[in-house]
C-alpha cells in the first residue's frame, strides 16, 4: 500500500466525522420508517429489540467499519481489501466490501421516492395543499400524490440531482456544511412536536404504545425485521460509515465518535415515535397504515397547531434535509470507488452514478402508480429493494464485518485504529466474535422458520460450540502468522 494511494481528504472540523455520519444515521429511517415498522409490529417488543439490537450489535460493528475505514483509507471495497491484505487474508474479503456498496445504491434507489414524498409534502405546506377535515381526507392526499408518475417522478428525480450535486462537489464543501445546521433543527422540531402530543394528543396512549414490552407477542420475522431497521438507521454494511470512517483524522476516538452517533439517532427515532404516536391514537388512526403513517397523521396535527402552517413547513423541509443528507452517504462510497480506483473525477463520477441511480428509483417510484401489480411473490420493485437490502444483505454485511474484524484482522492492527482500553477492547471483541454472529445466524434461522416455533436453545449452544473451535483454531494460525512477522 503505498502513501500516494491514500486520498488526502479529511474532516475539515473536529465535529466533522460525527456531523457527517449523524448526518447519514438520523434520516427518513428514524422518522418514516421507525414509527411505521413499530405500527406494523406491534409496538413495544419490536422497539425493545431494536433497542437490543442497535446496543449490542449495532455499536460494536460501527465501530468495526469506522477502524475499517480509516485503516484503509479508501472507498469500501479498497479498504476492506487493504485491511484483510495487511492481515494476511485473502483479497476476497474485498466482496464485503463490493456488497455495503452496493446495498447502499440500492437502497438511494427507493430511499429517493420516499424523500421525494417528503420534498412534494414541503411544496404542498407552502402552497397550502394540506388541508383535510380527516385521517381519511388526508389519505386522499397521500393516494393522489402517488398517482401521478410525472408529479412523483418530478420530485423523486430533484432529490437525486440534488443528491449528485452535493456529493460532486465533495466531503468538505458538500457534505460537512451541508449537515452543521440541519441536525439541531430537526431535534427542536421534533421537541416542539412533542410538546403538541404531550397538551393535545393521546400523548399517554403514545407512550405505551411504544414503551410496553410484550415480547411474546413478537414472530421472528419481527424480529429480523428489528434487526434490520437497526442497521438501517445506523447506515451500517451500505457503505456508508466505512467510506466516511476513510477521512477521520488519526487522533479521533472511534469509541466516542460512534456513542455519539448512536445516542443521537436512537433519540431521534424515539423523539419521532413519541410525537407521532400520540397524534395517531387521538385521531382514531390505525398504527399499521404502512409507508404513508406519517405523512396522513402529521398534517393533520399541524393543522390544529397554533402556528401550524409555519411549523409544518419548516418540518418537512427538516425532513427533507434529514433525508439529503443521509441519501449523500449512501452514494459516496460509489463515487470514491469511481474517483479513486477508475479515476473519474468527483463529479463525473457523481453524474454517471445518478444516471443509473435514476432509472432505478424510477422502476421504484412506478411501483406506487402504473407498476402497483408488477409483483413478484407478492412484493412490488419498491419492497423488494427495502427487503433484499434490510432483511438480507444488511445482515448478512454486518456478520461479514463481525467476523473480518473479531477473527482474521491482526488484533494489533485492530486494536491500533480502536485505541480503547484492554477492558473495553475485550467487551467490543466478545460483541463482534460472539454476539452479533451468532445473534444475526439465530435471528436468520428463526426467520426462515427454521427454529421451530419459539427459540430453541439447543441451536444456540450448537453454534456457540462450532464459533469456539473454529476461534481456537483461527487464533492459533493467527498468532502463528504474528510471530512470523515479529
Ligand atoms: N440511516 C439512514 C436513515 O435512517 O434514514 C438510512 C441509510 C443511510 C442507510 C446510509 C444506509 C446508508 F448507507
Amino acid at each position: 500500500m503505498t502513501a500516494s494511494a491514500r486520498p488526502q481528504t479529511l474532516w475539515l472540523g473536529r465535529w466533522g466525522f460525527v456531523l457527517a455520519a449523524t448526518g447519514s444515521s438520523v434520516g427518513l429511517g428514524n422518522i418514516w420508517k421507525f414509527p411505521y415498522m413499530t405500527g406494523e409490529y406491534g409496538g413495544g417488543a419490536f422497539v425493545l429489540v431494536y433497542l437490543l439490537c442497535i446496543a449490542l450489535i449495532g455499536v460494536p460493528i460501527m465501530m468495526a467499519e469506522i477502524a475499517v475505514g480509516r485503516r484503509g483509507r479508501a472507498n469500501p471495497v479498497e479498504a476492506v481489501r487493504r485491511v484483510a491484505r495487511e492481515s494476511g487474508c485473502r483479497g476476497l474479503w474485498s466482496g464485503l466490501g463490493w456488497m455495503s456498496m452496493i446495498c447502499g445504491f440500492m437502497i438511494l434507489s427507493f430511499y429517493v421516492v420516499v424523500a421525494g414524498w417528503s420534498i412534494s409534502y414541503l411544496w404542498k405546506a407552502l402552497s397550502g395543499g394540506l388541508q383535510a377535515e380527516s385521517v381519511d381526507g388526508m389519505a386522499a392526499i397521500f393516494a393522489a400524490n402517488n398517482a401521478n408518475p410525472w408529479n412523483l417522478g418530478f420530485w423523486s428525480t430533484l432529490v437525486t440531482i440534488v443528491t449528485m450535486l452535493i456529493v460532486g462537489k465533495g466531503v468538505q464543501a458538500g457534505i460537512e456544511r451541508s449537515v452543521r445546521w440541519m441536525m439541531p433543527g430537526l431535534v427542536v422540531m421534533l421537541a416542539l412536536m412533542i410538546g403538541y402530543a404531550v397538551v393535545s394528543a393521546d400523548f399517554s396512549a403514545g407512550v405505551h404504545f411504544l414503551f410496553d414490552f410484550n415480547v411474546g407477542e413478537l414472530t421472528g420475522e419481527a424480529v429480523l425485521a428489528a434487526m434490520g431497521h437497526a442497521f438501517f438507521t445506523l447506515s451500517l454494511a451500505a457503505g456508508a460509515i466505512i467510506a466516511y470512517g476513510a477521512y477521520l483524522p488519526a487522533n479521533q476516538s472511534i469509541v466516542r465518535t460512534t456513542l455519539t452517533v448512536a445516542i443521537c439517532d436512537t433519540l431521534v427515532a424515539l423523539m419521532a415515535g413519541l410525537a407521532i404516536f400520540p397524534v395517531i391514537f387521538a385521531n382514531g388512526m390505525d398504527p399499521a397504515s404502512g409507508p404513508g403513517l406519517i405523512f396522513m397523521s402529521l398534517p393533520l396535527a399541524f393543522q390544529a397547531m397554533p402556528f401550524g402552517g409555519v411549523m409544518e413547513v419548516v418540518f418537512f423541509l427538516m425532513l427533507t434535509v434529514a433525508a439529503l443528507t443521509s441519501s449523500i452517504s449512501m452514494i459516496e462510497a460509489t463515487v470514491a470507488w469511481l474517483n479513486q480506483s477508475h479515476g473519474l473525477t468527483r463529479r463525473r463520477a457523481a453524474w454517471g452514478v445518478g444516471i443509473v441511480l435514476w432509472v432505478i428509483s424510477t422502476l421504484a417510484m412506478l411501483s406506487f402508480n402504473v407498476g402497483a401489480e408488477w409483483k413478484l411473490a407478492g412484493k412490488h420493485f419498491f419492497d423488494w429493494l427495502d427487503f433484499l437490502t434490510s432483511r438480507l444483505m444488511m445482515p448478512l454485511g454486518g456478520l461479514g464485518m463481525a467476523l473480518l474484524t473479531g477473527f482474521f484482522l491482526r488484533r494489533r492492527a485492530i486494536r491500533e485504529e480502536l485505541a480503547m482500553p484492554s477492558w473495553l477492547f475485550g467487551l467490543w471483541q466478545f460483541a463482534v466474535r460472539y454476539v452479533s454472529p451468532i445473534a444475526i445466524v439465530v435471528v436468520f434461522l428463526d426467520a426462515l422458520g427454521w427454529l421451530g416455533t419459539g427459540f430453541d436453545w439447543r441451536w444456540l449452544a450448537a453454534i456457540l460450540v462450532v464459533g469456539l473451535a473454529v476461534e481456537t483454531g483461527l487464533r492459533k494460525r493467527a498468532s502463528r502468522a504474528d510471530e512470523a512477522v515479529g
